[in-house]
């Protein structure tokens, strides 16, 4: 790697990033956030790198989900805990269909700052800057509320620590425990995909009966009674990364200790900007959205730049074109990974290229689109013979109605019930779980042509 410091962002162009006027106020938040402990650990950074490399090589499956953006005010052990649980059901659902280990990694412990389609928003004649996620400024619509405030950085870091702290509770103190699998399930009892899962989790209590009458139980296998469950999100706000960036005593390394993985946005990724020099330099997997607008020439560099080495595990693609709009883009993105000889991750995020208003106003994403375009994302996977590695859904384990259809079906017009998302509509816990079944089908004719599945 050419030479890097964790600073050296500060001289290339930013976009999508605060201005922020109060410099003394920043100074003081980046220093004290420089001494605070780091969030994750280089060796936890390295080990999901060695998964997501069995994941590019068809022997694991990555998923990754959570929030659009976490928020300070929704907050709390339950929607933690409820995401948590919704996770570790797919997760089940996805094992099953895949028969290769899941990779969880959460959109959460961190997920705060959010790229915008516009620097202002304009409501009844007033111009204010717009919100940028709770780490930045505030929703509300107030002048005072818009102005970027650094201190909301150790609000951030707080709450991803408290955050990280009970999911490294969940993994490991019982809780995640293979045996309690129909215990993750939340209060949609009476759905279609409910009663799928409750299936699903007697074929698995069987196998398990089985396996404890052959003595092997939880007490004495460790991976039957603990998951591995890492945390990502977007490094968008770089004075935020600068400060938790780590040098690694025992490699020599730099390490983003903000969260396990963290990724570039479509809006973020350009070749010679801040964001990329950043992320080029710390030993984390690290994400790249790819948009419609990615062109060949700019992946390539952006390939050479982010992963100079080759290394397996190391970079993942997220595509994100929006369905019907996949097999336009993605067989020259794969064309051009083949020809460079690049190892990378495929994985699918069908969320942020299907977003639309509704006819009452929302921003919704109709179910069926999220659902077509992991189809399109699948086919165009078994057209070029390569390997279909993950996916990655903005969702919530809370009954939220955000999401238009899935099989309990949310409505243009109950969008209004219930809906909380600080920023982009989630996929509910009931639509999430409707989604896994539907990917575990599609993994289950991993790497068959076509016609043999159609003829399955
Ligand atoms: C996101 O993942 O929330 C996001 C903003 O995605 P993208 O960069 O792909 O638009
Ligand atoms: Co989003």
């Amino acid at each position: 790697m050419t030479e890097w410091s964790k600073s050296a962002w500060r001289a290339k162009p930013r976009v999508q990033m605060p201005d922020y006027t109060d410099a003394a106020g920043l100074a003081e938040v980046e220093a004290q956030l420089s001494k605070y402990p780091p969030l994750v650990f280089a060796g936890e950074a390295r080990r999901l790198k060695a998964e997501l490399g069995a994941v590019s090589r068809g022997e694991g499956f990555l998923l990754q989900g959570g929030d659009c953006a976490e928020s300070f005010s929704e907050f709390s052990a339950d929607n933690i805990r409820d995401t948590f649980k919704v996770m570790l059901q797919m997760a089940m659902v996805l094992t099953y269909g895949a028969k290769v280990p899941v990779v969880k990694v959460g959109r959460m412990a961190g997920q705060f700052a959010k790229p915008r389609s516009a620097p202002t928003e304009t409501v009844g004649g007033v111009e204010l800057p717009s919100y940028r996620g709770d780490i930045i400024n505030e929703l509300d619509f107030s002048e005072s509320a818009r102005i970027p405030d650094p201190r909301k950085m150790l609000q951030a870091y707080t709450q991803s620590a408290a955050t990280l702290n009970l999911l490294r509770a969940f993994s490991t103190g019982g809780f995640a425990d293979i045996h309690r699998v129909h215990s993750w399930t939340l209060g949609f009892t009476e759905s279609d995909e409910a009663e799928k899962y409750r299936d699903l989790a007697n074929r698995i209590q069987d196998a398990l009966d089985f396996m404890g009458a052959a003595g092997l139980t939880s007490d004495v296998n460790h991976e039957l009674s603990t998951v591995d469950f890492y945390t990502s999100h977007e490094a968008l706000l770089l004075e935020y990364e600068e400060a938790l960036a780590r040098l690694d005593s025992t490699s020599g390394q730099w390490v983003a200790g903000s969260g396990h993985m963290i990724w570039i946005g479509d809006r973020t990724r350009q070749p010679d900007g801040a964001h990329v020099e950043f992320a080029r330099g710390v030993l984390n997997p690290i994400g790249l959205k790819c948009g419609p607008s990615m062109d060949t020439e700019d992946l390539k560099v952006l390939m050479s730049k982010l992963n100079p080495e080759n290394e397996a595990g190391r970079l993942t693609l997220i595509a994100r074109f929006g369905a019907g709009n996949v097999a336009e883009h993605l067989p020259r993105l794969i064309e051009t990974v083949k020809s460079e000889g690049a190892n990378v991750v495929w994985s699918c995020d069908p969320m942020h290229g299907n977003t639309i208003k509704s006819d009452s106003g929302y921003k919704t994403r109709p179910f069926e689109r999220v659902l077509a375009e992991v189809q399109e994302f699948f086919a165009v996977h078994r057209d070029q013979g390569t390997i279909p590695g993950g996916v990655h859904f903005e969702m919530t384990g809370q009954d939220v109605t955000e999401c238009t259809g899935g099989l309990r079906a949310v409505t243009d017009e109950n969008l209004s019930d219930r809906y909380h998302t600080a920023c982009d509509p989630r996929l509910n816990a009931s639509q999430s779980l409707e989604l896994a079944f539907l990917v575990a089908e599609e993994l289950s004719n991993r790497g068959r042509s076509d016609a043999a599945a159609a003829t399955a």
